[in-house]
């Protein structure tokens, strides 16, 4: 598809294909230099470490447009540093921190035609990732690599935009392995493909997961973090070392902080206490901040008291002065916006 045919205002969050993608190969202990190249197909031995045991993981982050025509991505350090803490966790080498910047520099300029227009809503969504590329048939991990960066412009992740959501609460875990929050496996995402399907079926647009060990602790849904706002007007995240730490839940916590003067608090929360929240949202990089207007638990609702038209007030200023920063209305703190 050519950039000229797509209809930024109403795009969804889908796989369009964009003219390069960044990759570079692991062998004999070492990096290769690294290119950009057009082919969107990537051919493996049937018996590559990531068919067969699933030795994968990725990262995601945006490029924006700004209202002055400047292409600019979010803290891609963290993700370059987040994926290095999955990366030795599943027995795969560090593609290093100023190699994994430079090469998103490098792939969102060469797919420059694909960064949405300001203010379309839409923006470009940056997909690193890497995998075991060598055959290997005993359980062990690979020798061999290949780290990649593809990008697609997307828009909303959830349907109706920032319109709120009901999710509900899931009977599943997302078997994440406890004690590695800190990584992005492709297993627990595997994992969860049956429970998003099963909420899907039901209506639901997400699932919250509770902690697998006493099913009473709120961790993440499938792919965002949890915010709630209490009705003093403090915000609260959960705490795990099974979810994920999501670069805009941090992001979100430092702005509530240092820059709208709120209390933070990111703590261990029952599920016991949701229904006392005055606001809740899903935050990612797809996700944005999603306001979240009711939760179902086995037939039980709660409904948020912003209802389900539109975003809380205080979920509405950390979205605004959020989304301020990552198109550069709004001054960033020191380090947080690249420019390509
Ligand atoms: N939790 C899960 C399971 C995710 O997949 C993501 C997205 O990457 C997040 C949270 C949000 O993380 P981030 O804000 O770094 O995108
Ligand atoms: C992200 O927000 O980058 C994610 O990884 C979430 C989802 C698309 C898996």
């Amino acid at each position: 598809m050519s950039n000229k045919e797509i209809d930024w205002s109403n795009l969804g969050f889908g796989y369009i294909k964009t003219d390069y993608r960044y990759v570079s190969r692991f062998k004999d202990g070492k990096w290769d230099d690294g290119a950009i190249i057009t082919d969107s197909d990537i051919v493996l031995n049937e018996c590559a470490c990531v068919f067969q045991y699933a030795q994968t993981c990725f990262e995601g982050l945006k490029a924006y447009k700004t209202e002055d025509g400047r292409i600019v991505c979010f803290r891609p350090d963290l993700n370059a540093q987040r994926m290095a803490d999955t990366a030795k966790r599943l027995v795969m080498p560090v593609f290093p921190e100023e190699r994994f910047v430079d090469a998103v520099k490098q792939v969102v300029k060469a797919n420059a035609d694909f960064v949405p227009p300001y203010g379309t809503g839409a923006t470009l969504y940056i997909r690193p990732y890497m995998m075991g590329i060598n055959p290997v048939i005993g359980v062990k991990p690979a020798e061999e690599f290949e780290f990649r960066i593809f990008c697609t412009p997307v828009g909303p992740y959830f349907k109706g935009g920032a319109k709120p959501i009901t999710i509900k609460v899931s009977d599943y875990d997302r078997a994440a392995p406890h004690g590695t929050g800190n990584i992005k496996a492709g297993l627990n995402y595997a994992m969860s493909l049956y429970p998003i399907t099963v909420a899907h079926e039901e209506g639901f647009a997400e699932n919250m997961y509770l902690d697998a060990a006493t099913r009473t602790k709120v961790e993440e849904t499938g792919g965002a973090n949890f915010i709630f706002i209490t009705k003093d007007g403090t915000l609260v995240t959960p705490k795990s070392d099974s979810i994920l730490p999501s670069i805009t839940r941090r992001s979100i916590c430092y702005v509530a902080e240092n820059i709208l003067g709120m209390k933070v608090e990111h703590r261990e929360v029952e599920f016991a206490e949701v229904k006392d929240f005055a606001e809740c949202g899903l935050c990612g990089t797809a996700a944005v901040i999603s306001p979240v207007g009711r939760i179902v638990d086995h037939g039980k609702e709660i409904n948020f008291p912003a209802g389900m038209d539109e975003m809380g007030p205080v979920t509405k200023k950390l979205y605004e002065t959020l989304t301020g920063i990552q198109q550069c209305k709004v001054e960033a703190p020191e380090g947080w916006i690249v420019e390509i």
